[in-house]
């Protein structure tokens, strides 16, 4: 799959098939995020991927609205520089765009998890007090007969626009 049709066919995965990822996988993905522009190419991340069952499912329970993190066969936890922190969020969440279609090029779903408990996170993988947590990213094989589901997307009129707002026509 090229880029192009990774970033426009990309869903949200939350429910994973107990298929084991490779570390290769997970690696090849990671790089992907550590491309991604950053500010000044202060490159303001950390990851950690985790694959320990027991680890993932306290992951899980610490993930309020991502409790599917405990049932994924892996994780990427982005971590990022608070000294940094005019644009270590959107440096970031580059960093997530980029694996989370990296990962689906390969077959690999992923959700972005947007709350959990940041200290509890942080104590359980001795994360240093310089970083904290952007999100956890749970990585696997979407599960059979669990498709991941279309998004309504706005119609391209009502976001895009040619030379002035509110004009359609190129
Ligand atoms: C910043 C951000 C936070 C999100 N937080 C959650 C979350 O906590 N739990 C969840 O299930 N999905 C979460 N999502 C996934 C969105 O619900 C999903 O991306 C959106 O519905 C569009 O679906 P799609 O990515 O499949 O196109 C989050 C997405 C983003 C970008």
């Amino acid at each position: 799959m090229d880029a192009l049709e990774a970033m426009v066919t990309r869903k949200v995965v939350r429910q994973f098939a107990r298929r084991p990822v490779e570390l290769e996988q997970l690696r090849r993905i990671v790089d992907a995020g550590r491309h991604a522009m950053s500010a000044r190419n202060l490159q303001p991340w950390q990851f950690i991927i985790v694959r320990n069952p027991d680890t993932l499912r306290e992951l899980g329970a610490l993930c309020t609205t991502g409790r599917f993190v405990a049932d994924a066969p892996a994780a990427v936890v982005v971590l990022k520089d608070t000294s940094n922190a005019r644009w270590a969020d959107t440096d970031c969440a580059q960093a997530v765009c980029n694996m989370a279609n990296a990962g689906w090029a390969m077959g690999l779903g992923t959700c972005w998890v947007g709350n959990f408990d940041a200290a509890a996170i942080a104590q359980r993988l001795g994360v240093p007090g310089n970083l904290a947590v952007v999100t956890v990213l749970p990585f696997g094989y979407p599960a059979d007969g669990n498709p991941p589901q279309p998004k309504p997307l706005k119609p391209r009129r009502e976001v895009v626009h040619f030379e002035r707002f509110g004009s359609s026509q190129p």
